[in-house]
């Protein structure tokens, strides 16, 4: 063969350039233009050819960092219902129609898709609407703010649908819906003068549910009556609202769609595993929080929701077995405040009675990381505020609904375990994740087991408070067993 055959076969080998109508268009049509499109929270549309090919290599380069699309779990650690990803395949193509000068190609203009503004998951039958217009500066900082939707209700109810819909996608950056059956988010938000108040790491109050969530590029699950959730009357729900200013002065009214139905067949709760005696030291950047919670039966694991504020750069969780294998559960190596997510397994993991799930967070406080809300970096405790931490995890698991009392009591029993074998003073207690009642029994007994009364509690103090809360615990267990 002449040289030019080998040029030619070189050329084959190499395929030929990439060009938009053909190859790029739709790569960006189904995993980039669902957020990059007008009145989305993306900075700009990703829609026709003029709008890829100016920002080519700026496109080239967020994909090959895998910075866009957004999704922080990595492959390989649970496998994910809606995961964003794009194929290594898809990556080069890119990286060679940027290298080749972004060509069009003079094949049919591809179509864009057409989105649905509207309800993503079908009519609601009722809709909770945020009371007043939300004002967002063009340049004031993100805000957290939380705000009660009024029910009206006059029963209870059951829902198995629940979709919020942001009323600004330019400013909505992402929101979570609570249930508050304390009266506090009221109490709160009739004392701001907009209706709202501010809240970062937690909406402020005991919740008594995490119901549902939002962030852009967000498919609502399909409804499934046999999980609904209950709405009493006297509950009041809660959306948190993270706003992301846009550049101008904005307003947003956002809105939540609910979709009723009977009661629950099926049993699904949610547990925590979590980290609460955080102390990372100013300057450090490799500090590690680690958690375990033992699964007191057999469940199925249907979603996970890692959470931790701005110093946390790497979270990973795992299941290991009673048989000793592992299963892997999520890994983010690189956690973004900005980009949590409550991920959904493709399908429910079965983890038998007596699997330990292990959580491992580092977390940078030092000067170096860019997220460092505080600079020069200062001793972080566990807390909501933005300059505080938390190392914490929701589990939705799924099981017999007859069987969940008794799970929640059983991993009631090892948090508090696991939180009086490390306290050494009374603001160790972790008082947002108890019920007053709760916290005031905590109180009063680190108080009677503070000898001293020098308000910390020393290693034989507290071995002997673990004693007399577990003689309690057994105490009452015979009873109610009796
Ligand atoms: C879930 C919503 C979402 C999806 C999906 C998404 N983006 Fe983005 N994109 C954003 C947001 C929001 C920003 C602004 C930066 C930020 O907030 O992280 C952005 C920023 C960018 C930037 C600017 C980066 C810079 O350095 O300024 C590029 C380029 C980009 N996206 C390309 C893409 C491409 C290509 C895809 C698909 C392969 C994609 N995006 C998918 C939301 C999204």
């Amino acid at each position: 063969m002449g040289v030019f055959g080998w040029l030619a076969l070189a050329m084959i080998g190499a395929g030929a350039t990439p060009n938009f109508n053909k190859d790029i268009a739709p790569i960006l049509y189904s995993n980039c233009s669902t957020c990059h499109r007008p009145g989305e929270v993306a900075p700009f549309p990703l829609l026709t050819y003029q709008d890829a090919s100016k920002r080519a290599s700026l496109i080239a380069g967020a994909v090959a960092g895998r910075f866009m699309p957004p999704w922080k779990a990595e492959p390989g650690f649970g496998d994910f219902a809606g995961a964003r990803r794009l194929t290594d395949e898809q990556i080069a193509l890119i990286q060679d129609w940027a290298k080749a000068g972004a060509p069009e190609g003079d094949g049919a203009k591809p179509e864009p898709p057409k989105f649905t503004d509207g309800w993503q998951g079908g009519e609601p039958d009722e809709v909770l609407t945020v009371p007043m217009k939300y004002s967002l500066a063009a340049d004031e900082p993100d805000q957290y703010r939380c705000i009660v939707l009024p029910t009206g209700l006059d029963h209870d109810v059951y829902v198995d649908g629940i979709e919020f819909r942001p009323g600004n996608r330019r400013i909505v950056h992402h929101a979570l819906v609570f249930l508050d059956a304390s009266g506090t988010a009221k109490k709160l938000a009739a004392a701001s003068p907009d209706g709202s108040y501010p809240c970062f790491g937690g909406p402020g109050f005991p919740a008594a549910g995490l119901i549902g969530g939002w962030a852009p590029g967000f498919t609502p699950p399909e409804r499934n009556p046999a999980y609904s959730l209950p709405i009493r009357k006297d509950m009041d729900v809660v959306v948190q609202i993270h706003y992301h200013p846009s550049g101008k002065p904005e307003q947003d009214q956002s809105s939540l769609g609910l979709a009723f139905s009977g009661p629950p067949t099926e049993g699904r709760t949610s547990i925590l595993v979590f980290d609460h005696h955080l102390d990372i030291p100013a300057g450090d950047s490799q500090y590690v929080a680690k958690a375990s919670l033992t699964l007191p039966r057999d469940v199925q694991l249907a979603g996970i929701t890692p959470h931790a504020h701005y110093l946390c750069k790497d979270m990973k969780i795992t299941a290991t077995l009673p048989d000793g294998s592992t299963k892997p559960l999520i890994w983010i190596k690189d956690w973004d405040f900005n980009w949590q997510n409550a991920y959904r397994y493709r399908t429910p993991l079965d983890l038998p009675k007596g699997t330990r799930i292990d959580m491992v967070y580092t977390y940078d406080n030092s000067a170096n990381n860019p997220h460092n809300p505080v600079n020069p970096p200062v001793r972080v405790y566990w807390g909501e505020e933005t300059k505080d931490e938390m190392a914490l995890a929701f589990l939705t698991v799924l099981l017999p609904r007859d069987d969940i009392p008794q799970l929640r009591r059983d991993v009631g029993r090892q948090y508090v375990d696991q939180f009086l074998s490390q306290v050494q003073t009374l603001r160790d207690l972790p008082y947002e994740m108890l019920s007053p009642d709760a916290a005031d029994r905590l109180t009063k007994v680190f108080k009677s087991f503070d000898r001293n009364g020098d308000g910390t509690l020393d290693d034989n103090e507290r071995a002997a408070m673990l004693t007399f809360v577990h003689t309690l615990e057994a105490r009452r267990e015979q009873k109610s067993n009796q």
